[in-house]
């Protein structure tokens, strides 16, 4: 049986409830039925962005009837030297040729804009035949770095948010729901 701790949604753990698992649900279907239309009679490779996006993307590829092979990359923050990212760099690569082929970028949450700009760039310069970001939820008002979210799952206001693979110092990945973390920022 499913149980969450009340405690964890409880206004002393500082978590509040912001869009419970069966709207997640939801709404990863209609993102995979647009993507299963739009690639129809293709194949994809999905990307997915770690840590963040690992329960997102197992879920979407899920609810896709196209064939799909799945990759991983995954950034660091980094201060020193002139980079053309701000202070990312890309620190898992990938291992694989991605030329000609037709891939979708999955992240978590884009909030200033950063990491999706930096990653695409990134895949960009290995020449796909196409290049297409699917994100669960996007903080517009954060945005350092303009990108094109081709498939959103949600708007979200300027609040720190965990479950459902977010973290905050590494936990609360496993919660299946978006919470408002209070305390963060
Ligand atoms: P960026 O600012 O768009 O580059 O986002 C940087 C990373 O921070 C993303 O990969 C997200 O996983 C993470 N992130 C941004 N906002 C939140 C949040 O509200 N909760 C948890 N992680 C977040
Ligand atoms: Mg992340």
């Amino acid at each position: 049986m499913q149980h969450i701790d009340e405690s964890l949604s409880s206004r002393q753990s500082g978590l509040h409830i912001l869009v419970e698992g069966s709207a997640i649900s939801r709404a990863v279907k209609k993102l995979a039925l647009r993507i299963n239309k739009d690639y129809a009679g293709k194949s994809l490779l999905v990307i997915g962005i770690l840590k963040g996006s690992f329960i997102f993307m197992a879920d979407l590829i899920r609810q896709l009837k196209i064939p799909v092979e799945v990759d991983f990359v995954q950034c660091s923050s980094y201060r020193s030297g002139a980079q053309s990212c701000g202070r990312i760099k890309v620190s898992k690569r990938l291992r694989q040729s991605i030329e000609g082929r037709k891939v979708l970028l999955v992240e978590d949450i884009i909030d200033s804009g950063l990491t999706a700009y930096c990653i695409l760039n990134y895949l960009r310069r290995k020449k796909p035949a196409s290049l297409k970001l699917c994100a669960l939820a996007d903080k517009p008002s954060r945005r350092k770095k303009s990108v094109v979210i081709d498939y959103l799952g949600f708007e979200v206001p300027d609040k720190f948010i965990v479950g459902y693979g977010l973290d905050w110092n590494e936990k609360y990945r496993n919660l299946p729901d978006f919470y408002i973390l209070e305390e963060a920022k």
